[in-house]
């Protein structure tokens, strides 16, 4: 007798009214749509112009030469793809205690960008900017002689590779390495030469020290010889020093800021966005964490598809503006089967 249940539910309190169909469903939900926009792509490039690898440790992620990759992305873009994120990977050019082919000629990232520029003049460009993968211990910064990091010394270094992708042509610098100071020393540098009307400053603020990046250092060549980033990159519980970090890289001039990795670090995501609503907050879908998905859909967990756009619009409704993620390609075509 479902009589006595009839007047449970208060006028306004009725759910499915707004819910019924999915234009509706898609009014409740339209702070949390994904778009083009809304997606980064990250690309590792590789010395030789021509070749294509795969990765063992990302299934469906290759390094491409500058000439594989302009095949590569002319699909993407016509797909509409906004912006990349650009890694340089070196295999025979040497690595040192300074990162001095980070920013050679040579450098796989310095010889590709005014390509980029000329072939996809309306995509955005990004730099990561970092040591580890032109280092001889696959850290980030550089070392005193104990093995500790000598933080003035990086962050001079870092700033001036991020001077030369930006003089190479990256719209966005990058810096991930998590050196004390770095987003003032790469603004104060940028400004000092005239460009700061033409290239922004995107902070890796929040980078913890994760166990989700194993496939990219991987990938990226960049695994640290010996010890771990435990010194430099944030504690993985510690949220408050992540506020306090992404509190320095605003004051210090970043233009956007990360969160990174982010399945595990939404609630970060939810006050960094809470707390500085006037920023772009990127998330970083990492490397981990795109295998786990990517091994999860194989194994009949779930289906890819639906899976990864709840996933996504769990990040866009926790405060994500833009999403950095190596399924982009996948994304972009699911998005345009919808219309
Ligand atoms: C290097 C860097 C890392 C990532 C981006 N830049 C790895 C690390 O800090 O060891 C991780 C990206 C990923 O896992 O997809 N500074
Ligand atoms: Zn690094």
């Amino acid at each position: 007798m479902a009589e006595k249940y009839k007047n449970m539910v208060s006028k306004k309190h009725y759910l499915h009214s707004g819910i019924f169909n999915q234009t509706l469903r898609d009014w409740q939900s339209l702070k949390s749509q994904v778009l083009p926009i809304n997606l980064m792509y990250p690309v590792f490039i590789i010395e030789n112009d021509d070749e294509v690898q795969t990765i063992s440790s990302m299934p469906g992620v290759c390094r491409y030469g500058i000439n594989k990759l302009k095949d590569h992305l002319t699909v993407v873009v016509q797909k509409g793809l906004t912006s990349i994120l650009v890694f340089g990977v070196i295999e025979t050019l040497s690595k040192d205690e300074h990162g001095t082919n980070a920013d050679s000629a040579r450098n796989p990232v310095i010889r590709a960008l005014p390509k980029l520029r000329e072939w996809f003049p309306d995509l955005t460009i990004a730099c990561d900017v970092c040591l580890c993968p032109y280092t001889s211990h696959g850290h980030c910064g550089i070392l005193n002689p104990n093995g500790t990091i000598d933080n003035p010394s990086s962050i001079k270094r870092i700033a001036e590779v991020a001077l030369a992708y930006a003089k190479a042509g990256a719209h966005i610098v990058a810096p991930s390495d998590m050196m004390d100071g770095r987003i003032g020393a790469i603004k104060s540098l940028l400004i000092e030469h005239n460009l700061q009307n033409s290239v922004s400053l995107l902070s890796y603020s929040c980078k913890f020290a994760s166990n989700f990046y194993g496939p990219f250092r991987d990938a990226a060549r960049s695994k640290p010889s010996f010890g771990d980033r435990k010194c430099y990159q944030l504690p993985i519980a510690g949220e408050g020093v992540a506020l306090r970090a992404a509190a320095r890289d605003v004051e210090e001039g970043a233009d956007m800021l990360m969160v990174k990795p982010i399945m595990a670090y939404m609630d970060v995501l939810k006050q960094v966005k809470d707390r500085y609503p006037e920023y772009p907050v990127f998330v970083y879908q990492v490397s981990g964490e795109y295998t786990m998905i990517y091994n999860a859909a194989e194994k009949g967990v779930f289906q890819l598809k639906p899976a990864l756009m709840e996933i996504l619009q769990s990040y866009r409704r926790a405060g994500a503006d833009v999403i950095i993620t190596y399924y982009t390609p996948l994304i972009l075509d699911w998005l345009q089967l919808k219309h």
